[in-house]
């Protein structure tokens, strides 16, 4: 059985991601969501959402990372998963789940979940735009 923590926008930030994978027992965390519009991201963006890139997507106690990116645009969001991918990132998270207004009211989260349309071009093209990976790679470092 294997134990995610839920990504948590304002709360579970790297902190909090390293300190509760320290005590231990996750196998794998996502960041809070990052909103993708119109643009590709500069790496900043990543490395302020994630700095757990610049050690192999993996928190200080080898838990994996995922990137978790949130919109309503297919082809931006395969374009910053292709960048998150090329900073090392071990796995893209899509968001369809938030229910803020605020965020439905711009095209993102849950309400993207009315179209099942929309949802499944989003899934393809972001898949196509990235490898499949079949299985982590083995730690960097051990501590
Ligand atoms: C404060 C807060 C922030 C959240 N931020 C995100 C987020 O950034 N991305 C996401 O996919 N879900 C987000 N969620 C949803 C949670 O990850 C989780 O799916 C939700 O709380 C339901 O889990 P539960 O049934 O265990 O409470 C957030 C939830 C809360 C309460």
């Amino acid at each position: 059985m294997k134990l995610f923590l839920a990504p948590m926008e304002g709360v579970v930030d790297w902190v909090m991601r390293d300190t509760l994978t320290r005590i231990g027992g996750i196998d794998q965390c996502v960041t809070e969501f990052l909103r993708v519009t119109d643009r590709l991201h500069p790496e900043s963006v990543f490395y302020k959402n994630c700095p757990e890139l610049k050690t192999g997507s993996r928190t200080r106690w080898g838990t994996p990372v995922f990137v978790q990116l949130l919109g309503g645009q297919a082809e931006p969001l395969a374009l910053n998963a292709q960048r998150a991918v090329k900073l090392g990132a071990l796995g893209v998270d899509l968001n369809f789940g938030c229910p803020a207004k605020t965020v439905n009211r711009h095209d993102g989260g849950a309400s993207l979940l009315k179209s099942c349309d929309r949802v499944f071009d989003i899934v393809k093209t972001v898949r196509q735009a990235v490898p499949a990976l079949w299985c982590f790679p083995p730690r960097a470092t051990s501590h």
